[in-house]
């Protein structure tokens, strides 16, 4: 989508549809609060106040509707989306505003639009974002696509367009083709995502981004001794990949802060010889979002350069019962020598993962954040609309948590009391990679901080989060992108 800038005021700009917030309110003057939409109002003679009066509009969040022919205006149509109660009104609901306009305008085949933005950068910012976003569709294999046609250029109509606007253009427009990006790697099926074609695609990302990338092979983890990693890959005739990515900032100092992003993927999750049930197994192509999140981050990284050196590790494998899958009760040795009671092989996530750590740790990351669609247990906890946010270091959550909130992504504590590690015992071998029933995505990420320690590591289960079960004005049914802003924020704000 091609996007640019122009100045207001709204009469004279030519477009097929000129949207603009209003907000819910009593009378319709309240509702139209941005001066942009007031000034419209009076520009044509009270259409928008109209829509108000005849109940057609009401402001709630995300409604949306259509006046043809504005008098008074070059548009050929005026787009009306509800912002809800100004008070409200925020970064969130502005991007998601901008999303709904966008989705209606699709779903219409309307191509080119231009949106009043009331603001500045940051306004500027989550308008784009959130039409990038709403823009998608995950549709590639559908041989006539039936959800109109996306929008194929945007402008957005501000007081006064500055250099800190621009730069702000800039960076949402990379963050949200990002975003989209991550989408469709997620959206892909299992046959067409395996571990070795998600290497291959992060070997084309590196190339075009300008950053090295190192993809080891099975050989080489047996090498390493990554044994945990290799046990889940074996019951699959996929061979495994573990996809290293490095951004090298020009301004880093020596011996300074290292970010270490490691993303979960697993293209496909059966479940192994603990195999899940067959109802909705056809969803496990998505447990690799948190690999295609962290291949994100360091895409936009790449073009955004913040100043300190960061290093993806994505461990991809698929999960497969097959005649030489590992079973239960099998014993594995990690990458840090710590032995393993495979108890479920369902629960590979967290071992594929341990290896990973581990070999962070070995390429001189101070500081771990990983993402993964770890558990059920942390849908049960904050169903779809927060991600789990588990620290072993109060100050890198305290970062991580700051990240998701400018970036405008849900993050939720959870806790990591040393009393749930008394699940975590084995009588064979070191630790079991399960727990009992009870407080599974802690179990999970206590695990997890056995191999992250004594490193400041921070895991983000978004099992719930990383794909939406059913579309919304603002943005369609799929995969999401999570936590994919948040990461990116939390290296470009590091200070
Ligand atoms: N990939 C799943 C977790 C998951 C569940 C993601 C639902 C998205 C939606 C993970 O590998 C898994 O199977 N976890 C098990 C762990 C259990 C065996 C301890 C789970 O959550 O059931
Ligand atoms: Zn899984
Ligand atoms: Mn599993």
């Amino acid at each position: 989508m091609e996007i640019r800038l122009v100045s207001l005021p709204v009469e004279p700009i030519e477009t097929e549809a000129l949207a603009v917030v209003g907000f819910q309110a009593d009378l319709p003057e309240e509702g139209l609060a941005w001066e942009a939409a007031r000034k419209l109002d009076e520009a044509t003679g009270g259409w928008l106040a109209e829509a108000y009066r005849s109940g057609e509009f009401t402001g709630k969040l995300y409604e949306t509707i259509i006046l043809h022919r504005p008098p008074n205006l070059k548009a050929r149509r005026l787009v009306l989306v509800g912002g809800g109660k100004r008070e409200r009104f925020g970064s969130q609901e502005l991007r998601r505003a901008a999303g709904a306009a966008v989705r209606t305008l699709r779903s219409r085949s309307v191509t080119e639009a231009t949106m009043v933005v009331e603001g500045g950068a940051e306004e500027v910012a989550a308008t784009i974002e959130g039409a990038i976003l709403g823009n998608y569709e995950p549709d590639r294999y559908k041989t006539e696509r039936k959800n109109g046609k996306p929008l194929e250029r945007l402008r957005l109509a501000v007081p006064a367009p500055d250099a800190e606007i621009e730069a702000a253009l800039r960076r949402a427009r990379i963050v949200g083709e990002t975003q989209n990006y991550v989408r469709d790697l997620v959206a892909e099926p299992a046959n067409r995502m395996t571990p070795t074609l998600l290497a291959e695609r992060a070997r084309e990302m590196a190339a075009e981004s300008g950053l090295e990338c190192d993809v080891l092979d099975a050989g080489r983890m047996r090498q390493l001794g990554m044994g945990a990693l290799l046990g889940v890959a074996q019951g699959s005739a996929e061979p495994p990949a573990l996809i290293v990515l490095r951004y090298q900032s020009p301004e880093a100092a020596p011996g300074g802060v290292h970010v270490g992003l490691l993303g979960k993927a697993v293209t496909f999750d059966s479940g192994g010889i603990s195999l899940k049930p067959s109802e909705g197994m056809d969803k496990m192509k998505y447990d690799m979002a948190g690999g295609a999140a962290v291949m994100g981050a360091m895409r936009a990284i790449a073009q955004l350069k913040p100043s300190l050196p960061v290093t993806a590790l994505i461990p991809a494998v698929e999960n497969m019962p097959g005649g030489r899958a590992q079973r239960p009760g099998d014993v594995v040795r990690t990458l840090s020598g710590k032995t393993v009671e495979v108890l479920n092989t369902d629960a590979e996530g967290r071992l594929i993962l341990a290896d990973a750590l581990t070999y962070a740790h070995r390429l001189g990351c101070t500081h771990l954040v990983d993402a993964a669609t770890l558990t059920g247990a942390i849908v049960v906890a904050l169903g779809h609309v927060n991600a789990g946010a588990f620290g072993s270091d109060q100050a890198l959550l305290d970062r991580v948590l700051a990240a998701a909130r400018a970036a405008g992504e849900k993050l939720w504590p959870m806790p990591l009391d040393e009393e749930y590690k008394e699940q975590l015992k084995s009588v064979v071998a070191d630790l079991p990679n399960v727990g009992n029933r009870w407080g599974g995505a802690i179990t999970a990420a206590m695990f997890m901080k056995e191999f992250a320690d004594p490193l400041p590591w921070v895991h983000l289960d978004i099992a719930g989060t990383a794909w939406l079960e059913e579309s919304k004005p603002y943005m369609a049914k799929g995969p999401t992108g999570v936590p994919m802003r948040t990461l990116v924020r939390l290296v470009l704000d590091w200070r």
